[in-house]
C-alpha cells in the first residue's frame, strides 16, 4: 500500500473537547497514560485489581514463548462470582443489573440478587447435565435474560461457552436454545436450525438440548431424551451455587470470527487477562457510574461486542443496563429513542451502520424524544464516516455529548484504541489514541514505523492482556493470520493513517484497499466522500476488475429520506454524486458507476459483505449468503443493476 495514496483522506477539521464537568469528575485522567507508559505491566496488574481473585496473582505476563501469551497466570477467580455475586455481598443486591425489553414490548428488570439466583440455578441445571469444567456449550439465544444468564453460569462452571449465529460445528456438550425470539413484529423459529445442525456429522457428543420457551407459538419438534425445557429443569433447581476459583488462562469462550471472508476462525479468550482489560475499559472508555449511569450497548451478545460490552464488562462493574431484544425500526423508527427516554439511558454504544440508517430516516425521529439523559456516546465496528459521527453527537448528543470511536476486534477481546471522554479532544471519524497500557502503531510495508501525515498498516506492538490465545485447535493459522506479517508484530489486517498529530484514523481492512491505475483507494474514503454528499445516506464501495485500469471503483449508495427518483433525476444525481466524489479525493478516486439501492447486504454484525457486492459488480453469480442478515437484499439489488457497461 502506497503512502500517498492513503494519506489523501479527508480533510476534517472539526474538534471536540471533552465536557468540562465529565472531565472533572472523569474516571481516568490523562495521569493515566502516563503511568502505563512508566510501568505498562505494572499498570496491568493494578487494574487486574480491581476484579476480586481468589488467588492474587503474582506473575503479570509470561511471554517465554510468544506469541503465546500467559497474564496473570498464578491467579484464580471466578468470572460470574466477579459479575453477579461480589456486588452482592457489597451490598449492591437490589440494583437493577438487567431492564429487559422485548421486542412485543414486554418488559423484565432483573437485579443482581435475582441475578445471582438465576445464574445459579441455571449452574446446577448445566451440572445436571453432565457439563463439567472444560467441557462446551453451544448457546444459540435470542437478545433476552436467558442468553446472559446462560453464558455466565458456563462461566461460573467453567464451560467455555460458543455462541453461533449460523451452523454449528458443535463439539459441544450441551446447546441451549429457544423455541424463537422476535423480531421485525413477527415470532422467528430458532430451533428448527439446531434441530438440522444436529443432525450434521461432528456433532455426535451434544447429548442435550435445552430449549427457553420465549414466544410459545411455535409448534416445537421435540426429541425425546435430548431435548429439555428450560422452565422443566432450570426452574426447580437450588438457587445457591458456590463458585469454584479457575486458573487465569482457563478458557472463558470461543467465538468464531463474522466471517466477511475465508474459513470462520475460532478466537480462544480466557479467563484472567480478559476480565481484567473488559472491565477496565468499559470503566475507562465509558466513564462509567455505576450508582447513577444507565448503561446500553445495542449489539447482539452473540457477537464480541456483546460478549464484552454487554455481559462481561458492564456485569463487572456493575452497571445497570438495558438489555432490548429487537430490531430499531419495530413498531416503528423512533425505538430506539423511547428505549433511551424510558429508561433514562446515559451511555450509548452502538454501530455506525445504526447511525447512518438513523439519519437515513430522518433528523425529526430523535427529535420527538427526550434524549437529554445521555453523556457518552459510543461507536463500533467499522470505521465511522466523519458526517455520521457528527450527525450522532448533534442528533443524538444535543450537540454535547462527547463521541467516543472505539477500535478493536472479536481477536482483542475489549477496546485498543479509542478517545477517552474526558480527556481526549476528539476528531469526527478517528480512533486517535491507544487506551493507556495499549502499544499501537502504523508501519510500511517494510514494517518500519510511518512519520505523522503517512498511511500503512495497523499493528499492535506489544501483548495485552485480553488478546486472543490462540485460533481454537489451530496455533498454526494463528500464527500465520496475525504474527507472519510483520515480525514480533500483532497485524490487525486493518488499514490506517497518522495524522499530523499523530492520531490514528482507521481505514478500512486492507483487502478492502482498490488498486485503479496504480493507485491505491481505500473504499472507507470513497465512502466517507460519498456520505458526505447530503443526498446520501449511506455508501458501500467495491473494486470491480476493469480491462483499463486494473479495478474499477463501483459504488452503491443508499438515498437519505427514501427519496424516489425517476431515471433522468437518477442519472443527474450520479453524476453529481461522481463530480462531488472528484472535487473530495481527486479525479482517480470517482466511482466509474454508482448505483442507488434500497439496502446493502450486512452481515449480522452489520458489516457490509463487499464481498457479494464485487460479484453483482462483476457479474458473476452470487456466493455464499448465509452470514447476511437478510438474502432477498441481493436480489433486489440484482434485480437494479443494469447491463454491464
Ligand atoms: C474489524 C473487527 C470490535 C468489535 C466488533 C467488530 C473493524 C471495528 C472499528 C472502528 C474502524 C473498526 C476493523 C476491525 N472495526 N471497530 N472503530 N473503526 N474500524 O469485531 O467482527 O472482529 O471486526 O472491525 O476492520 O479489524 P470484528
Amino acid at each position: 500500500m502506497s503512502n500517498e495514496s492513503l494519506a489523501n483522506l479527508l480533510k476534517e477539521e472539526r474538534r471536540f473537547a471533552p465536557p468540562a464537568d465529565l472531565a472533572a469528575r472523569a474516571n481516568v485522567t490523562a495521569e493515566a497514560y502516563e503511568q502505563a507508559r512508566a510501568d505498562r505491566l505494572g499498570f496491568w496488574a493494578a487494574q487486574a485489581r480491581r476484579l476480586s481473585w481468589h488467588t492474587e496473582p503474582t506473575q503479570t505476563l509470561d511471554w517465554s514463548n510468544p506469541p503465546f501469551a500467559k497474564w496473570f497466570a498464578d491467579g484464580k477467580l471466578n468470572v460470574a462470582y466477579n459479575c453477579v455475586d461480589r456486588h452482592v455481598e457489597n451490598g449492591l443486591g437490589d440494583r437493577v443489573a438487567l431492564h429487559f425489553e422485548g421486542e412485543p414490548g414486554d418488559t423484565r428488570s432483573i437485579t443482581y440478587a435475582e441475578l445471582q439466583r438465576e445464574v445459579s440455578k441455571a449452574a446446577n441445571a448445566l451440572t445436571e447435565l453432565g457439563v463439567q469444567a472444560g467441557d462446551r456449550v453451544a448457546i444459540y439465544l435470542p437478545m433476552i435474560p436467558e442468553a446472559v444468564v446462560s453464558m455466565l453460569a458456563c462461566a461460573r462452571i467453567g464451560a467455555p461457552h460458543s455462541l453461533v449465529f449460523g451452523g454449528f460445528s458443535a463439539d459441544a456438550r450441551v446447546v441451549i436454545t429457544a423455541d424463537g425470539g422476535y423480531r421485525r413484529g413477527k415470532p422467528s423459529a430458532l430451533k428448527p436450525a439446531v434441530d438440522e445442525a444436529l443432525t450434521r456429522p461432528g456433532t455426535e457428543n451434544v447429548r442435550s438440548v435445552l430449549v427457553v420457551r420465549r414466544t410459545g407459538q411455535e409448534d416445537v419438534a421435540w426429541t425425546e431424551g435430548r431435548d429439555v425445557w428450560w422452565h422443566d429443569l432450570v426452574e426447580r433447581q437450588s438457587d445457591r451455587h458456590t463458585p469454584e476459583a479457575f486458573d487465569a488462562e482457563h478458557p472463558l469462550f470461543i467465538l468464531y470470527t463474522s466471517g466477511t471472508t475465508g474459513k470462520p476462525k475460532g478466537i480462544l479468550h480466557t479467563t484472567g487477562g480478559y476480565l481484567t482489560q473488559i472491565s477496565y475499559t468499559h470503566h475507562a472508555v465509558f466513564d462509567l457510574k455505576p450508582e447513577s449511569d444507565v448503561f446500553w450497548c445495542t449489539a447482539d451478545v452473540g457477537w464480541v461486542t456483546g460478549h464484552s460490552y454487554i455481559v462481561y464488562g458492564p456485569l463487572s462493574n456493575g452497571a445497570t443496563e438495558v438489555l432490548y431484544e429487537g430490531t430499531p425500526d419495530t413498531p416503528h423508527r423512533g425505538r430506539w429513542w423511547e428505549i433511551v427516554q424510558k429508561y433514562g439511558v446515559t451511555i450509548l454504544y452502538t454501530a455506525p451502520t445504526a447511525i447512518r440508517a438513523a439519519m437515513k430516516w430522518g433528523d425529526d425521529i430523535p427529535a420527538k424524544f427526550d434524549l437529554s439523559s445521555l453523556r457518552v456516546l459510543g461507536s463500533v465496528g467499522e470505521p465511522i464516516n466523519p458526517e455520521a459521527w457528527v450527525w450522532y453527537r448533534e442528533h443524538i448528543g444535543a450537540g454535547t455529548t462527547p463521541v467516543v470511536d472505539t477500535w478493536w476486534q472479536t481477536e482483542t477481546g475489549g477496546i485498543m484504541i479509542s478517545p477517552l471522554p474526558g480527556v481526549t479532544e476528539t476528531k469526527p471519524g478517528s480512533a486517535q489514541v491507544p487506551l493507556p497500557g495499549i502499544s499501537a502503531t502504523v508501519v510500511d510495508d517494510d514494517a518500519n514505523e510511518v512519520p505523522n501525515g503517512s498511511g500503512g498498516y495497523l499493528v499492535l506492538t506489544e501483548p495485552w492482556p485480553s488478546m486472543l490465545r490462540t485460533i481454537w485447535g489451530d496455533d498454526q493459522r494463528y500464527l500465520d493470520t496475525y504474527w507472519s506479517r510483520f515480525e514480533g508484530r500483532y497485524f490487525a489486517g486493518d488499514g490506517a493513517k497518522k495524522d499530523e498529530d499523530g492520531d490514528i484514523w482507521l481505514l478500512g481492512r486492507v483487502d478492502d484497499v482498490m488498486l485503479v491505475s496504480g493507485h491505491n483507494i481505500s473504499t472507507t474514503e470513497v465512502e466517507s466522500a460519498l456520505v458526505s454528499h447530503p443526498k446520501v445516506a449511506e455508501a458501500a464501495v467495491v473494486g470491480a476488475t476493469d480491462p483499463q485500469t486494473t479495478q474499477a471503483i463501483c459504488a452503491f449508495v443508499i438515498l437519505r429520506g427514501d427519496a424516489d427518483l425517476g431515471e433522468e433525476e437518477s442519472a443527474a444525481l450520479v453524476e453529481e454524486l461522481r463530480a462531488h466524489v472528484g472535487k473530495q479525493l481527486g479525479p482517480i478516486a470517482k466511482p466509474k458507476r454508482i448505483l442507488p439501492v434500497a439496502e446493502l447486504p450486512k452481515t449480522r454484525s452489520g458489516k457490509i459483505m463487499r464481498r457479494l457486492l464485487r460479484d453483482v459488480a462483476e457479474n458473476r453469480t452470487l456466493g455464499d449468503v448465509t452470514t447476511l442478515t437478510d438474502s432477498s437484499v441481493m436480489e433486489l439489488i440484482q434485480a437494479k443493476l443494469p447491463a454491464a457497461p
